[in-house]
């Protein structure tokens, strides 16, 4: 019996990083991740779980009682821009606390956050001079939401990423319009595209140098022109290039739901586990040679919903985030905070278990990759160093065997109070016997230390 599975999953793991060539690119052929944009891609899998935040002038509407709306109400109620434009005069989140906010993703177990600086509506929120069309110098609030959240992120030391939405319903020069936001903005019939994608690029070099280093780009919205000749007129590669010149280690993932462009470096995969595709729109292709995140919602909806009380069970959330780590994916759960600025008391409750657990079970998550055995009826598997984490989260007997071969096991223990399993390694795999009660928990971890 050896460990050498172990090994050559490791250094599987290492080749996979580093060839990161995608060959789906029109314009670049190649790309090569530098070695700091290597290492932030090294921390973002050891991250594992970060927090997603849609909020905007659109939360104040909170779906208008019709989940699904939130960030999407323009679109969905037809609103011209003549009028949405009002949204930004009512805006003002006194309650907002940076500090607040990160400190409560934090003891969720959160490494990172996501949020939208500028989504659809075409609406900054932060101070931006390419467009008065910002928070600071269209809302009577005027604060800028990214330096204090920047502040608060640096002092607790979670890492930054800002959300972009390529397509804008509101600039003039989003044209042509792509399946969104068509006649009834009000913008006019013609338009020039590349003025636009300037002025975006101008946008994110004010976000690359008046924040400080941050985690990276979260792109939404080139599906908007997916069937259309515009398809490949992003300019993509320049876009990429002015990121990763300005700061290398910030991390570009597109929430396209193709396969990955060169010059990204995560891949992305909205509503689903990486590989299913309930949600219709993700691609079952899963990149090997770049870092995978999940994102998904709390009840079902991305910004602010007044009526949406289907949030999952802190169970079904635990539960995904592990299915996700055994992918070897990331888990980036959302959250929309309220018009004034707090967080709801809902999600808040959440954070507060999913910290309790992680609290226990983090070792079994954070620094790991998905492990031997791929996602099984009754769980996943991840590993870290000489332990492999076996998660059982649907099983009714005490028996259950993992099909890794092989192994010379040293100790099993259940991760939740470190006592014993009894443990049989067998030509099948490795049998262990989980105590009846275990089967009850969301998640029973038996840590199995390898040689
Ligand atoms: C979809 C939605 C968008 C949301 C994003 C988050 O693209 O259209 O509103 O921001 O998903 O994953």
């Amino acid at each position: 019996m050896t460990s050498r599975p172990f090994v050559w999953l490791r250094t599987a793991f290492v080749i996979g990083m580093i060839s990161c060539i995608s060959t789906n690119s029109v314009a670049q052929a190649t790309y090569t991740p530098t070695a700091e944009n290597l290492a932030a891609r090294e921390w973002f899998q050891n991250a594992k779980f970060g927090i997603f935040i849609h909020w905007g002038i659109y939360s104040q509407l909170a779906g208008g009682g019709n989940p699904g709306g939130e960030e999407w109400i323009m679109e969905t109620e037809q609103i011209p821009i003549d009028k949405y434009e009002r949204l930004a005069e009512l805006f003002n989140p006194v309650k907002f606390d940076a500090e607040q906010w990160v400190k409560g993703f934090k003891s969720a177990g959160a490494k990172y956050i996501t949020i939208t600086t500028k989504h659809h509506d075409g609406f900054a929120m932060y101070d931006s001079n390419a467009s008065d069309y910002n928070i600071v110098k269209r809302s009577p609030f005027g604060r800028d939401i990214m330096k204090e959240l920047k502040a608060a992120c640096d002092k607790h030391d979670i890492k930054l990423f800002f959300y972009y939405s390529q397509l804008d319903w509101h600039h003039p020069d989003y044209y042509p319009r792509g399946r969104t936001g068509q006649v009834y903005t009000g913008r006019p019939e013609e338009g020039d595209w590349d003025k636009y994608i300037d002025y975006q690029n101008t946008q994110l070099k004010e976000l690359l140098t008046n924040y400080g280093d941050i985690g990276g780009f979260w792109f939404d919205g080139w599906w908007d022109q997916k069937n259309g000749n515009y398809r490949d007129r992003w300019r993509l590669e320049e876009t990429y290039k002015l990121i990763h010149g300005l700061q290398p280690q910030a991390l570009v993932i597109n929430n396209h739901h193709v396969t990955p462009y060169a010059g990204e470096d995560v891949q992305p995969f909205e509503q689903d586990l990486p590989g299913e595709n309930s949600s219709g729109f993700n691609t079952t292709y899963i990149s090997d040679g770049m870092p995978i995140e999940m994102a998904q919602t709390m009840n079902g909806s991305w910004g602010f919903s007044l009526t949406d009380d289907g949030f999952k069970s802190t169970k079904e959330l635990i539960q995904t985030l592990v299915g996700a780590a055994g992918r070897n994916s990331n888990y980036l759960m959302n959250t929309g905070p309220m018009p004034d600025g707090r967080i709801q008391a809902e999600n808040i409750q959440t954070y507060n278990e999913m910290g309790e657990w992680m609290e226990i079970y983090g070792e079994s998550i954070y620094g790991t990759r998905g492990g031997p055995v791929g996602p099984r009826p009754w769980g996943v598997t991840t590993i870290k160093e000489e332990n492999l984490y076996v998660h059982v989260m649907d099983w009714q007997d005490s028996l259950l065997t993992v099909p890794v071969k092989d192994a010379s096991v040293i100790s099993a223990t259940l991760l939740r109070n470190g006592k014993k399993i009894n443990f049989d390694v067998t030509p099948t795999g490795i049998a262990i016997n989980i105590p009846e009660k275990e089967l009850d928990e969301w998640d029973a971890v038996i840590k199995l230390t390898m040689k």
